[in-house]
């Protein structure tokens, strides 16, 4: 009796907390915006062949390669599909990428997966960008909070290993953890990230996905994943925004994912040693040839009036490193030819606020390897 009656006042709270949020919802979006919506949804979400859905709720797509939305981008209208790129730097062809996905989430050939794009994605959008999405460097980004290395010399991009976590964060915050290639000026900076990211979702559905990022104006437009055109998907099993469902777990067993961002012809985004597409370099007016910068570490984002969110793993570096922290392993550079480890005098560690998250380099498994460790609890106020 106890039991039911618990039970039916858990689903009276239920149906309360969902109508909140959909008051929420509407309160945030004007009926003008919410159309708007709804008109960018069918031009980004394409006709599928066939779609999934997945225990996390998300649909994933399976779209004929050359009708993606990437080639809505009036600089991609002759655009010549590459499929692979001509060279795959070796040191990425050995990890192998845990399957994510049921065995039956399969494109058919021809076709590649894509997660579909939902409202709340564009809301989240919306938010990221209220929120000053920036660059690590920018100093105009009073707001953001990281703590990150930063490498600034010519580059073709850069592989890194980190760990996955799950930072719990309220529905406006968002805590990342990224790998950003940039070049150019501030106002026209050229900008591809890759990572794992907590995003703010309606439904406390606050899953950690693979998330990615590109901009050619310094974060004055630009987009996640797929939400604008550009961004290529090649891979018929593994999808931008995707869940990682394995995740780390403080003072146990740790789960990493690699990511290689790197310049062959094309900028390629790599998942372990599968190719998942890549942004055509003519996207980019200072990125065309190369980049300048390469950037690794956490970055949070909060309204100003919230404590901050946890930062990785949501312990500081100095409180514990092994099977505790949040890290960067094995990060290296690529010129074209080979990848590189840069060396500590090449590297500049960067908190925005130390107090709340650290970062922290150390020698890794051989002394000339630098790992980062970065991350803390966060509950800063007035950020
Ligand atoms: C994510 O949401 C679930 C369900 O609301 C909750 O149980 C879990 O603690 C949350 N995880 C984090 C890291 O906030
Ligand atoms: C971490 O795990 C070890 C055993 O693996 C245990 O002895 C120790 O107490 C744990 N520390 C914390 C802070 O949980
Ligand atoms: C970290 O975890 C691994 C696997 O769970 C364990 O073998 C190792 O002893 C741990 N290391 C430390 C320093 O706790
Ligand atoms: C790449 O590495 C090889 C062997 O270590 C070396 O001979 C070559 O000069 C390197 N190439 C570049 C572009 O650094």
């Amino acid at each position: 009796m106890a039991t039911a009656a618990t039970r039916s006042m858990k689903s009276v709270l239920l149906l309360l907390s969902v109508q909140i949020m959909f008051g929420l919802l509407h309160a945030v979006i004007s009926e003008e915006e919410n159309l708007e919506m709804e008109r960018q949804l069918t031009v980004i979400n394409k006709p599928p062949i066939k779609s999934f859905k997945t225990d996390y709720g998300d649909i994933l797509d399976c779209i004929d390669i050359y009708k993606q939305h990437a080639f809505d981008h009036p600089l991609l209208k002759n655009h010549k599909v590459q499929t692979r790129p001509k060279h795959v730097p070796k040191s990425t062809t050995e990890g192998e990428s845990p399957r994510l996905l049921p065995d039956n989430i399969k494109c058919p050939p021809g076709s590649v997966l894509i997660k579909r794009t939902t409202k709340e994605d564009l809301i989240m959008a919306k938010k990221m960008k209220a929120l000053g999405l920036n660059y690590p460097t920018n100093p105009a980004a009073a707001d953001a909070l990281f703590a990150t290395v930063r490498y600034s010399k010519h580059n073709l991009g850069a592989t890194t290993t980190m760990n996955t976590w799950g930072p719990s964060t309220s529905h406006d915050q968002a805590s990342f953890a990224n790998l950003w290639i940039a070049n150019g000026p501030t106002d026209v900076l050229n900008v591809v990230q890759a990572g794992w990211g907590v995003v703010p979702q309606l439904y406390s559905n606050n899953y950690t996905r693979l998330m990615t990022y590109w901009t050619v104006d310094g974060y004055k437009s630009g987009c996640f994943n797929y939400m604008c055109p550009g961004f290529v998907q090649v891979h018929p099993e593994i999808t931008l925004g995707i869940v990682l469902n394995q995740l780390s777990v403080y003072n146990g067993t740790q789960r990493d994912i690699q990511i290689t961002l790197f310049k062959d012809g094309e900028w390629w985004l790599m998942f372990f040693n599968k190719v998942v597409g890549y942004w055509p370099k003519k996207l980019f007016f200072y990125m065309y040839a190369g980049a300048n910068d390469v950037i690794w570490g956490g970055q949070v984002m909060s309204p100003s009036d919230e404590p901050s969110p946890a930062m990785g793993s949501g312990h500081f570096p100095r409180d514990g490193l092994q099977n505790k922290s949040a890290y960067f392993k094995d990060t290296q550079i690529w010129d074209g030819v080979n990848f590189t480890y840069p060396t500590p005098d090449q590297l500049v560690v960067c908190s925005t606020r130390p107090d709340c998250y650290e970062a922290k380099i150390t020698p890794g498994v051989a002394p000339s390897h630098m790992d980062l460790f970065y991350g803390g609890p966060g509950r800063c106020n007035n950020i």
